[in-house]
Order: structure tokens, then sequence, then C-alpha cells
């Protein structure tokens, strides 16, 4: 009998737990003023960039699967897939790699696809690469997207003549035989080449250099990059990753002019840890937490380089370019580790959010960034199987967010911030950002981290009226819900409408763990 009293006593313990654990509780009142008659610098649109690499199931499959598949597609584009991508006005797509990209010969890629040779992805998994995917599809796909194309070119196994020759290709308007050879290949006109990445991750897979080694070799390849005027790739050289600015200092330092941008990566790991990074779903809440701490660090990444760039680059001419982000766990049980395939959930959203309110506040240097990646890779847009596709929670975010895209940022401060605490970690409960979009309206995101709480945020709007704001919020029932072949809606943003105004102020409830994207009229 004793023991039966225990272990009800037990069972009610452990429901209540779960309920407070499940339900939120209280909800925190903060303040926040939106200074709209201060407005700041513009968010570029290719903050909102793309990366896809050959790596896994992220270009086939994810997004090439070649004209005689099964799936339903137009010129070997899976049309699902394209539909879906086209819906996120997509500014700029970084491709082929990645460290693919520095073993990567374009010529391999280029003329009858049958007699394209076959090589070894040696970085990803050591497959069979067909090079069905190549120059031309690549442009085929922006061109269908509307995006701009970033190529990143082999400066790690590949000669300052490759690359130049590769340019020449695109861009050329003359009867050289590289821009005959283009036409023979299909293409009459050049392609636009926005971006040029002269090689990536040189500190590593790129070819394990050294700064002042590399910035030497950036100075030869980026001399011989020539295309015609009007149709010159802004050049990006490959810089460093975390918390590190030895790369920007010596690129800044060491390279005179030819030099648009240097790229910087940072990854966000749960754990913090590349050998035990953490899982994509069934985490603990210290594991929501520490991913989303570690996310913000991303800002005082940013801060330190743009201090070595202010030092070196007053004039601001080099931007910073954050072309590898996202979050990065562990493999998936049962799956290839070399394809880095991993299930994306609201946490993802809410890294996605993040990234994008630190990224508005800093886009006097910040002029690029490029998630990693878009379909089957890292943090998707896009998960595939054969010829089922769903859109991830960080998808919706990229949507939600589509207003900021070339809008004016607007400053704002919060007053009563509360902290989210848990194990070892602490962040702030909310996160925001603010922005008047091209067509000057006034578009505000909110980022509630902590998963138990609602807050209420007494909105003030400086210099306009503010009667109501409406958008759309992302929210759902756990830290890592997620959409699956089976339900690919369950994680999706809903239509939000704020509460009445209040002494001139907007009401708006944020709900624990969630995302709010509205325009304030
Ligand atoms: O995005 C996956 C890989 O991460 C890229 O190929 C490389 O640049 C980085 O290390």
């Amino acid at each position: 009998m004793k023991t039966c009293i225990h272990h009800f006593r037990v069972i009610i313990a452990a429901t209540l737990f779960t309920l407070a654990m499940a339900l939120p509780t209280t909800a925190a009142t903060v303040k926040l003023t939106i200074e709209a008659d201060n407005p700041g610098l513009p968010i570029s649109r290719y903050i909102y960039g793309q990366f896809a690499e050959h790596l896994g199931r992220g270009i086939y499959e994810g997004i090439w699967v070649g004209e005689d598949s099964p799936i339903p597609n137009t010129n070997g584009f899976r049309d699902d897939v394209i539909d879906a991508l086209k819906e996120l006005q997509i500014p700029v797509i970084r491709w082929p790699g990645g460290c693919f990209a520095d073993e990567y010969n374009w010529r391999d890629g280029i003329g009858p696809r049958d007699q394209r040779p076959v090589k070894v992805n040696n970085h990803w998994g050591g497959v069979e690469e067909t090079n069905a995917f190549g120059t031309h599809e690549f442009f085929d796909l922006v061109e269908m997207l509307g995006a701009d194309a970033y190529i990143a070119g082999n400066l790690g196994s590949g000669s300052p003549r490759e690359m130049a020759e590769w340019l020449e290709y695109m861009t050329s308007d003359t009867a050289s035989t590289l821009a005959n050879l283009r036409r023979k290949n299909g293409r009459d006109k050049p392609w636009k080449v926005a971006f040029w990445g002269v090689g990536n991750e040189t500190w590593g897979c790129g070819g394990n250099m050294r700064p002042e080694f590399y910035a030497d070799l950036y100075r030869q390849f980026a001399t011989f990059l020539k295309s015609p005027e009007g149709n010159r790739p802004k050049k990006v050289a490959s810089g460093g990753y975390d918390i590190h600015t030895n790369w920007t200092e010596t690129l800044s330092s060491m390279v005179e002019g030819n030099m648009d941008g240097i790229s910087h990566h940072y990854y966000t790991i749960p754990t913090g840890e590349w050998s035990a990074k953490g899982k994509s779903t069934g985490f603990p809440e210290k594991e929501w937490i520490s991913t989303l701490f570690n996310t913000m660090k991303i800002d005082e990444f940013i801060k330190l380089n743009k201090a070595v760039l202010e030092k070196n680059d007053p004039e601001g001419k080099i931007g910073l370019y954050l072309d590898e982000w996202g979050t990065w766990y562990d493999p998936e049980p049962g799956r290839e580790p070399g394809f880095l395939y991993q299930q994306n959930t609201l946490r993802d959203a809410l890294v996605a959010a993040i990234n994008f309110n630190i990224f508005h506040k800093h886009t006097d240097r910040v002029r690029m960034a490029n998630i990693a990646q878009t379909v089957n890779v890292l943090q998707a847009m896009i998960l595939t199987d054969k010829d089922k596709m769903i859109m991830t929670p960080t998808y919706h975010v990229f949507h939600m967010y589509k207003p900021f895209q070339d809008s004016t940022f607007i400053p704002i401060e919060f007053r009563n911030m509360p902290t989210y605490k848990h194990a070892d970690y602490s962040v702030p409960m909310l996160t925001a950002s603010a922005a008047k979009d091209k067509d000057g309206n006034l578009v505000l995101a909110l980022v509630n981290l902590d998963p138990h709480n609602n807050a209420t945020v007494m909105t003030r709007v400086e210099g306009d009226s503010a009667k109501s704001a409406t958008g759309r919020l992302l929210t759902a029932p756990k830290m890592d819900s997620l959409n699956s072949f089976d339900a690919p809606n369950a994680v999706r943003p809903v239509s939000y409408k704020s509460a009445d105004s209040k002494d001139g102020q907007l009401v708006l409830d944020i709900p624990a763990k969630s995302v709010l994207v509205v325009t304030i009229k």
C-alpha cells in the first residue's frame, strides 16, 4: 500500500513537472522603442544568400535529378524544389563549394553530359562525381531563381590560368576560342558573374596555408581575373573563421586594392566540440540554450573583424562576407557521415532568425552571408527523400524575413530585458531587428529564446504612429519539433495580429520559443 501511494505521488509529481515544462508560465513584460526617426544603413539582400556545394545529396537528388528521372523535372531540375526556392527570393548562390571547389576542374563540367569525366568527390564521402551538374546547369539554376552567381574558384589545386579561363568562358563576348566553346555548348550570351571567391578555407581544406602565403597567392590569382567592363565580379578573398582575426588582419594589410571582400566562416555547434557536436533532434534543454548562446557569439566575431577593417580600411572598401554559417550537428544515425545530412527543427529556425538580427546591425561591413547549405546539407532550407520534399523551419524563417532584403536598418532599444538561464548558460530572452522595407513599411522581427515563458513587448515607435502589427509567427510544441515527410507542415508560420495599442504603445504577445515578423502600421 505504502509503495502504491509513493508510486502515485511520483506519478503526480512527474506529471506536474512535465506540464510545467510544456506549458508556458508567466509572461514577462518588456519595453521596446523603435527609432523610426533615426534610420541607419541599407540591409543588403545578399545577407539572405545561399550556398550549394557538390556534397551528399545537396546538388544531385536535391536540385538536379536529370531529364530522365521519374521525379517531375524541367530540364533535369526537380520542379518541387525549384518552385519552393523561387518563393524565397534568393539573391545569390555560392557554388560549387566549399572544400569541393578547391579540387574542382571546371572543364570537367561542360560539354555533352555523357562525355563528361567521372571523378571522385574526395572531400565528401569519396563518391562518384559525374559532373552532370556543371557551369551551364549552375547558371540555369540562378537564372530560374532570379539570383546572382557567386563562383568559388579553385586556388588550392588549380592554377591562375585555369581560374582566369573559367571567368573568360563565362563572361567573354568576343570570338575567343573559350567564348566560342561556351556557344558550342549552348550558351550564346555571356553570363553575369556578380561575385568571385579566390579559393575557400585556404587555412584548411583549401590548401593548409598561412595567411601571408595566401595573401601573396590572392594577389597573383586576382591579377589574372579579367572580364569585360560591366561584368566584373566582386572579388572575395578566403578569410578566417570563428573568433580569429589574423586572416582579416593579414589580407587587409597585405592586399592593396583588387579585393572587395574577405570571407569569414562560423558554424554553430551545440556543444562547441567538433568531436561530439550534439544531435539535431532529441537534444536536452542544455543544448537548446547552448546552441542559441553559441549562435550569438557571431556578434562578437563580427565586431572583432570589423575593428580590424576599420583600422586597415577606414574608407570601407572591403566587406566582410559571412559566406558559410549555420548549425552543424553529429551525423544522423544510419546516414553517410560524409554527406552532412541533418534534421532541422524549431531550434534551427531560431538560430537563423538570431543570426539575421545580428547581421542587420553590421551591414556597414557585412555585405553578404550564405547559409550552409540550400538542400539536404547542414542547416538546409529543403530536405528531400526521393520524390518527396519538405520545407524546413529554417526555410520558413527565410521566407518570413523577405521584407528585410534591401531594407533600411532602424535602431531599436529594449528595456527590462529578462534573462533566460539554464544549466551554465544565460542569454537575453528576446532579440529583435527593425527596418523600413523597400515600400517604406516598418517591419519588426522578434525572437523569443525562452522555451517556457511568453513575453509581452510594449512597443513604441518614435517619429511614427503605430496602431497595429500584422504578420506571421513561427512556433511549435517542442524545442525539436520538425517537419517530416509524413507531416510536412507540422512547423509552419501562422497569421499574427497584435493586440490593440495601449497608451500609444503596441502590445505584442510573443509565445515561448518563437519567431515573429510583423509589419507595423
Ligand atoms: O559546408 C561544409 C564545409 O564546411 C565546406 O565545404 C567548407 O568550406 C567548410 O569547412
